[in-house]
């Protein structure tokens, strides 16, 4: 008995082989790879990062060290903390386009609307996997750059100082908060991706490939099949990719800045470039009005992304068939294009830096707790309250005196 007769004995292979082998839609194109790509990316990110975390300690006085370590000693570390930051971006990337292909032949409509909730849901994870781990190096524009998330995130209305209390997992940013970000980044997150990819693909091959809205009714089964047709298209894609990463993780490095410091109240924190959108729109809401741009707005946006399909009742149709959802798209992606440059080229956010040059109030300033004074801070630009302890206020005090 042969291996394969073994098998098929005890295994439906047969039905697998055959499922595989259905025909897709006559009319599809490469953007319909897209998905597999996140995919692909998704276990490429899970490879490095396993590989990364035989090296990586979670605690304030390890991980700078260790992040060092692995970028100048470990045989290959260089190359594989390269492919897993920039396949961290290249993610961002190919499923935001992802999105937009499923929005360009409106792929999302009925019966599709579960396989688009998920998938936002995935979009959200995504970006929960670059905010924990931006974190984990350490380094300086990790710590500023979450103590910016995290004091965004304690805006919510009702739940927000509860969230930023779980996030810190104490009053401050600290070993725990690393310890956290780390458990988020590497077991909870992974867990949840990998779950609602599943669910993703298990609906996405229940319903079927939609094809572009050109496929007549008789044209839905009388493409390719999937398998070896798209299954080959993929492998290609995916090995484009990723040569693209692997000489980009070789010729470019990936920035490690000086280890935090917390008392380094001059630093200027930015966030990784796929929220510099919503970094800048904090600027143009300020005082009471600071809500509406770090929580009013995301959350907004993201309630109609997820449920567009219920929203969005049109005729299935290319998008510029569409005109309501060709503006609301377009709009949407200049505005985020837009922000996403204003933030990267605007000069510092005026944070801490206006309360260790003001001498007249330093600790109410540097806590943000009194009211941001107009004439310290330039117009359009937005003042947090950071909620530093005293110590690291003590720190922004010596700072200052030794600048002076
Ligand atoms: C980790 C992230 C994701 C992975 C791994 C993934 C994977 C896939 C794959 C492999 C497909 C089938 C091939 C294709 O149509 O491209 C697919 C289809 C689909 N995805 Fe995703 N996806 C992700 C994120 C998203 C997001 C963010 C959305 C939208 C918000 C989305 C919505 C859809 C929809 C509606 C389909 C069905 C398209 C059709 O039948 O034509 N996915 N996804």
């Amino acid at each position: 008995m042969t291996i394969k007769q073994f098998l098929n004995e005890r295994l439906p292979l047969g039905e697998f082989s055959a499922h595989l082998r259905k025909p897709l839609p006559k009319h599809i194109n490469l953007l319909f790879s897209l998905g597999s790509l996140a995919m692909f990316l998704l276990l490429l990110q899970a490879a490095t990062g396993a590989f990364l975390a035989f090296y990586y300690s979670p605690s304030p006085e390890h991980a700078h060290n260790a992040v060092t370590y692995i970028s100048t000693e470990v045989p290959f570390g260089a190359f594989v903390r390269g492919l897993h930051h920039w396949g961290a971006s290249a993610m961002v990337i190919i499923v935001v386009l992802h999105l937009l292909r499923v929005v360009l032949y409106s792929s999302y409509k009925a019966p599709r609307e579960l396989t688009w909730i998920f998938g936002v849901l995935l979009l959200l994870i995504v970006l929960g996997f670059g905010f924990t781990g931006y974190l984990l190096p350490w380094d300086e524009k990790a710590y500023w750059a979450t103590v910016v998330g995290v004091e965004i995130a304690s805006t919510a209305p009702g739940l927000g100082d509860f969230v930023a209390k779980v996030m810190r997992g104490g009053a401050e940013i600290g070993a725990v908060t690393l310890s956290r970000f780390y458990a988020l980044h590497t077991i909870w997150l992974p867990w949840l991706a990998f779950g609602l990819v599943g669910v993703h693909l298990f609906l996405v091959r229940y319903y079927g490939s939609s094809g572009t809205p050109k496929n007549t009714p008789e044209e839905m089964k009388t493409g390719k099949p999937f398998y070896p047709h798209q299954v080959f298209e993929d492998v290609v894609g995916m090995l484009i990719l990723f040569v693209i990463l692997a000489a980009v993780a070789i010729f470019v490095p990936v920035p490690l800045e000086d280890v935090a410091d917390p008392t380094n109240a001059d630093y200027d924190p930015r966030p990784e470039w796929y929220f510099l959108f919503l970094f800048q729109l904090l600027k143009y809401f300020q005082g009471p009005f600071e809500v509406i741009g770090t929580f009013v707005i995301p959350t907004v946006g993201m309630l109609l992304l997820l449920f567009l399909p219920f929203l969005d009742r049109s005729e299935r149709a290319v998008l510029w068939k569409r005109p309501i959802a060709l503006t609301v798209t377009s709009v949407s992606v200049i505005g985020i294009v837009v922000l996403t440059i204003l933030g990267g080229t605007s000069k510092k956010l005026e944070t801490t830096d206006a309360a260790v040059q003001e001498t007249s109030q330093p600790t109410e300033q540097i806590q943000g707790t009194a009211t941001p004074d107009t004439e310290t801070v330039e117009e359009g630009e937005a003042v947090f309250d950071f909620q530093l302890t005293e110590e690291e206020i003590e720190g922004a005090r010596a700072v200052e005196e030794e600048a002076q």
